[in-house]
């Protein structure tokens, strides 16, 4: 999918029956959660961005496979596709393994920032959630600090066991099976939209 002149795109039309809800994985990397999610809910409108070409082929591969004609991919940068969606257009935005981007240095490329995440805000409708996960501590609590910053993110988790266990819908993804392999532990962070 394209961005005409950087004009609004309402994402429900690009799929056909229209779908029940539209969501959004920001780096897919390889594409397997993508489209493990896509398989799973086949009512629901998935677009995935990613610019790194090898993880467009793959997801591109699966799609082929799999049969999926619930997914449409934005092969660029996901700022540009953020700025085009209308208000309210998304149920659920998934943020997997961001780069940590660890330098202060270089904190202001980090994809959560005050900026991205008034975006998300926008762009989800009420109820709708916003989930990241990292293998990286200090951007696990930058990104508490940032989301719940914001004032209109809900943040549920009672005790550490709902940070350090996977939702019920989880797929892992390849960089998290990597990084579990080193021995790192992950951070699940669900917020939910006032
Ligand atoms: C550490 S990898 C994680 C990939 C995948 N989510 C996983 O868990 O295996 C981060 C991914 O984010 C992508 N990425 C970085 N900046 C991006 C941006 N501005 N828009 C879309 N994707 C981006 C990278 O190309 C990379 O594939």
């Amino acid at each position: 999918m394209t961005l005409d002149a950087d004009r609004p795109l309402d994402p429900t039309p690009l799929f056909v029956p229209a779908p029940s809800a539209v969501w959004l994985e920001i780096g897919f990397g390889g594409g397997e959660h993508l489209a493990a999610q896509a398989t799973r809910n086949p009512g629901v409108g998935l677009i995935g961005c990613e610019p790194y070409v090898n993880g467009i082929a793959q997801l591109l591969v699966r799609i082929r496979d799999q049969k999926l004609g619930n997914v449409r991919v934005f092969a660029d940068d996901a700022h540009r596709l953020l700025a085009a969606l209308p208000n309210r257009s998304l149920a659920r935005v998934f943020l997997l393994f961001p780069d940590p981007w660890p330098k202060r240095r270089h904190h202001k490329r980090r994809f959560i920032r005050p900026e991205t995440v008034a975006i998300f805000a926008r762009l989800l409708a009420p109820g709708g959630e916003l989930r990241v996960a990292t293998d990286h501590p200090a951007l696990g609590r930058w990104a508490l600090f940032h989301v719940l910053g914001h004032g209109d993110f809900a943040w549920p988790a009672q005790s550490a066991a709902d940070w350090r266990k996977p939702p019920a819908d989880w797929v892992e993804t390849r960089y998290e099976a990597k990084a579990k392999a080193d021995g790192s532990v992950v951070y699940y962070l669900r917020f939910f939209r006032r």
